[in-house]
């Protein structure tokens, strides 16, 4: 059996020579000031701190070390070793430091910022209008009928007494349906509502139409190829001019203000007998002021048409003229629409900037 090897010299085992272990030390320092993030100061731990680092080998040289020479180099290694942890302890805890910080800034939420919404829709001002109107007729204890667009020609113009070659029935005014001969037009107006409406209901009737018409006019500030007229036809017995005049008074008055009335002017329709032309008291000067410029200082604005139902209209419709007589007047919703907002370019009104529709919010 061979005793202690006495004659072992520390000094030869490379490993734990002091300038190794500096130098072990002075690496794994600089590798870990260099660590620019956990991942690599991972790497960095096992490739100078790790089991099979210089330091962890020196380490477990000295086991085979003399009882004499342990002391010292355990000291020594130990000393190595604890510096290393620490640098790494240190670092470990800047680069946890920074990560927390990049979280806090990147995952940030802003409390102040304002929620994005989708734009609440409006309703558009013409079809406002159009409600409104209807309201105050069902107000009155009137119905509301509708008809169609693609109408009969018979329904737009002959059964309201247009002559067969009535200039409204030219192709420059009307848009005909393809093929001509199906006899089918684009309503010119509502008025054919009227036709339809003795025919369906019979006398006595108080019925409006609210809708849309069309005309082969040129897009401008105050003409549209399509537009929106409201119309009102009430027959029964006894019926006279006087109830036109108050029912226009109360409709104006309700739509643009008290004190706002109708007056009428002798003028032409087929379908009514006598006919008028419906002014408006001017709703911004109520004829005050002759410098206006919603009236042009006639204290009156146009507004539609108006007059007591021709006889031939009742009977083409089947009602008893004997018996009933009625009225019947039209005007245009896009102008009163017009007046009531002060809107001066018709084009506006169908352009489909939800931004216009806007400002009118659910009430005109
Ligand atoms: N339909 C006519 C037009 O579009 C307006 C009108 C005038 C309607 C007189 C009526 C009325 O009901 O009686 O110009």
């Amino acid at each position: 059996m061979s005793g202690p090897n006495t004659s072992y010299d520390p000094v030869e085992v490379s490993a734990l020579d002091p300038a190794a272990i500096d130098e072990a030390v002075s690496a794994a320092l600089t590798a870990i000031a260099a660590a620019g993030s956990l991942g690599e100061l991972k790497a960095v731990r096992t490739e100078h701190a790790g089991d099979k680092s210089a330091l962890a080998l020196a380490n477990r040289e000295i086991g085979a070390l003399p009882p004499t020479a342990k002391a010292e180099a355990g000291k020594r290694v130990g000393q190595a070793r604890g510096r290393v942890g620490q640098a790494l302890k240190e670092r470990q805890a800047e680069l946890e430091d920074e990560r927390d910080q990049r979280i806090l800034i990147d995952e940030a939420v802003d409390m102040s910022l304002v929620p994005r919404r989708a734009p609440m829709g409006h309703r558009h001002p013409i079809e406002l209008m159009g409600t409104r109107i209807a309201d105050i007729m069902v107000g009155m204890g009137w119905e509301i009928a509708e008809g169609p667009e693609i109408e009969a020609e018979w329904f737009n113009f002959d059964a309201l007494n247009f002559d067969i070659d009535h200039p409204a029935r030219q192709m420059q005014d009307t848009f005909y349906v393809d093929p001509p001969s199906a006899g089918l037009v684009l309503r010119t107006h509502t008025s054919p509502v009227q036709a339809r409406a003795m025919l369906e209901r019979g006398a006595p009737l108080y019925v409006g139409c609210i809708g849309r018409v069309f005309r082969t006019d040129e897009l401008d500030a105050t003409h549209m190829p399509a537009f929106h007229q409201v119309e009102g036809l009430a027959v029964d017995e006894g019926i006279t001019m006087a109830n036109l005049k108050g029912t226009l008074d109360r409709l104006a008055s309700e739509l643009f203000g008290e004190g706002i009335t109708t007056r009428l002017r002798p003028s032409y329709f087929p379908f009514t007998e006598p006919s008028a032309e419906m002014d408006l008291r001017c709703f911004v000067c109520r004829g005050t002021d002759p410098d206006c410029r919603a009236c042009s200082g006639t204290g009156w604005i146009e507004w539609g048409g108006c007059g007591m139902v021709n006889q031939n209209v009742l009977r083409a419709c089947g009602i008893d003229t004997d018996r009933f007589s009625g009225f019947a007047f039209g005007m245009g919703v896009d102008r009163a629409l017009m007046f009531r907002t002060g809107v001066a370019d018709m084009r506006e009104m169908i352009e489909g900037d939800v931004r216009f529709d806007a400002q009118f919010g659910l009430e005109i």
